[in-house]
């Protein structure tokens, strides 16, 4: 049994051996060259259960559809349960990087690093299988705007998990470090979209009109008033109006304008002050110039997100490990990131951590998520896994001895 010093050391290096690190390299360009869309993962469930399968760990399936979430019982009877957390859908981009697993799904790509989160994932599933604590890995569908991880929680599987963690790849950091930052760590986001309709018009006589574009750009310039004014500017928080549809003619005022963009804060509170404002400021701007304007948020088809906030007992103990496997030199302080993860619907009710892990190949230029360009470094592979398991080990060890109950 390894004491608590080197036991991340010791998964990760058990990760690294050639044959596991060839597997999850396997794993992970398989998922890679079958890219599949938000809610659509029905192969990468398929890939994730056949794997469960192969290790004997039981797994309840359809979660929100396609999701899966596994869980390695405890035989040592009840105790605190701890969820660990990979995202499993690809992006509508066409992938632009030559290798022997590009996509072969036209117009999708692994462009975030889902393809990587899953294989870290099993891997870890691989580490832990014979531990006989209530360990529960959630492969959830539909990271990338439908809010999956909302629809996981909506189904109960973790209504008894006391805490839960999960990574991102990052490509700014080099391959064997992390980091992360203790409270808000990601921007609650919502989208919204608005119509101002006014009366169409000859441009050459615009007084027998009612101008919706002149409505819409008054709009588009009070919207960021909200942020330069209304916002503690030591806050973070975004209005990007991001596309503007109207008018096709040179001489025509046209009947309506459309409108639409993104709303981002660091928090949660901060977010539905900013999707309240947005509503009252496009339709008063567009009642000044006698129009009327409907504001949707499409909260429905496309939740809003709130802040991934990490719970600071959780943040302390994940970076305790991470320093332990990694190196203190190798775990950093994150700085605030105004990008969003449904990550956030789980650390609203459950204890988590949320880290970076680093996928920059030494040595060469940054490709960054979401491009058609993304590489990263495979040998992140068993350090996410060994991460996962040593995260999750720990926090029994810490809790078993300590406390067995958690607040
Ligand atoms: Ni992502």
């Amino acid at each position: 049994m390894a004491s608590a010093s080197t036991l991340g050391r010791q998964l990760l290096e058990e990760a690294r051996a050639p044959v596991f690190a060839a597997w999850l390299r396997g794993l992970r360009r398989q998922i890679h060259q079958h890219p599949e869309l938000a809610f659509q993962e029905h192969r990468t469930s398929a890939l994730v259960r056949a794997e469960l399968d192969a290790l004997a760990i039981p797994y309840v399936w359809p979660v929100a559809r396609t999701g899966v979430v596994a869980t390695i019982a405890g035989s040592a009877g009840p105790g605190p349960v701890f969820a660990l957390r990979a995202d499993m859908d690809a992006l509508p981009i066409q992938e632009m990087v030559e290798s022997e697993f590009k996509s072969k799904e036209d117009g999708k790509m692994h462009a975030c690093g889902h393809d990587a989160h899953v294989a870290m994932l099993l891997g870890a599933a691989k580490l832990l299988q014979s531990r006989r604590d209530n360990l529960k890995l959630v492969f959830q569908p539909a990271e990338e705007g439908h809010a999956g991880g909302y629809h996981v929680l909506q189904e109960g599987v973790l209504d008894d998990v006391d805490a839960i963690f999960g990574m991102h790849i990052d490509t700014f950091l080099p391959v064997g470090t992390v980091c992360s930052r203790p409270g808000a760590f990601l921007a609650g986001s919502a989208r919204f979209k608005a119509t101002i309709v006014g009366k169409g018009g000859h441009g050459a006589m615009p007084h027998g009109a009612v101008d919706p574009v002149v409505a819409a750009s008054s709009a588009v310039l009070s919207l960021q008033q909200i942020i330069a004014r209304e916002v503690d500017p030591l806050q973070g928080a975004v209005v990007s109006v991001t596309f503007i549809k109207g008018g096709e003619t040179f001489n025509v005022i046209p009947e309506s304008v459309t409108l639409g963009g993104t709303c981002r804060s660091m928090t949660t509170e901060g977010l539905s002050y900013l999707m309240k404002r947005i509503r009252e400021v496009i339709e008063g701007q567009a009642a000044v110039g006698r129009c009327s304007a409907t504001v949707d948020f499409m909260e429905e088809e496309l939740r809003p997100y709130p802040a991934t906030v990490n719970d600071e007992g959780m943040y302390v103990h994940a970076k305790a490990v991470a320093e332990d496997m990694l190196g203190e030199e190798n775990v950093s302080l994150c700085p605030q990131v105004m990008a969003a993860e449904d990550f956030g619907f789980y650390a609203q009710k459950i204890p988590a951590a949320f880290f970076f892990v680093g996928v920059h190949p030494a040595g060469e230029e940054i490709n960054h998520v979401h491009t058609p360009y993304l590489v990263i470094d495979e040998d992140v592979l068993p350090v996410g896994a060994a991460m996962h398991a040593a995260v999750a080990i720990e926090f029994f060890n810490k809790h078993t001895v300590s406390s067995p109950s958690l607040s």
